[in-house]
């Protein structure tokens, strides 16, 4: 299967959430038993040989994928949540939104240096919700942060905001 008919698999909502926006909608990619396990396969390829320890998602979305890499992997599944959803200590990263500002929290023994990190999200648009994450994990000291998406939104540039200490690979371009 080539990544052409992966990216055929992902529904387009025009005016979603709101006006002007076009919605790329991966739930039709992840109904196709097909679909799925092809991305799941590109996605464990990437990473197989990287010693990944744990796969980190960003909620919500990033909360499909990353478990299923994290199986795949061998590797533990840590949780990135919106604020007041974890229920032990936490750290905490905020970022500007378009509108106003938003927080992502992972807890405080979630990760250590002995961990090398796949941090895992569905879509890459601005790159604000990501590199929040991405500075929550440096803040416990992992050995290294890799970052992927299954989706890279092209002209919106948004691997500009992470530095050259992060790797950052998506599985489709659009
Ligand atoms: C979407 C998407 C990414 C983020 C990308 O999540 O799933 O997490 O936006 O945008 P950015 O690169 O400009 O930060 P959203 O905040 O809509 O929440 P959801 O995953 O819970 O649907
Ligand atoms: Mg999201």
């Amino acid at each position: 299967m080539s990544k052409e008919t992966l990216i055929k698999s992902i529904r387009e909502i025009p005016n979603f959430p709101i006006p002007g926006i076009l919605f790329y909608d991966v739930t039709t990619l992840f109904k196709d038993p097909w679909c799925l396990q092809e991305l799941s396969n590109i996605m464990y390829e990437m990473y197989k040989d990287k010693g990944i320890t744990k796969v980190v998602g960003i909620e919500s979305r990033g909360f499909i994928m990353g478990p299923i890499l994290a199986t795949r992997l061998n590797a533990g599944f840590i949780p990135i949540r919106k604020p007041g959803k974890l229920p032990a200590e936490t750290l905490e990263e905020s970022y500007d939104k378009e509108y106003g500002k938003d927080t992502v929290q992972i807890h405080k023994d979630a990760l250590d240096e002995n961990d090398v990190i796949l941090l895992h999200d569905d879509l890459l648009a601005t790159g604000g919700t990501m590199k929040a994450a991405c500075e929550l994990v440096k803040k416990l000291k992992p050995k290294k942060v890799y970052v992927n998406f299954i989706i890279e939104l092209k002209d919106l540039n948004g691997k500009s905001v992470f530095g050259d200490d992060v790797e950052v690979e998506s599985v489709l371009s659009l």
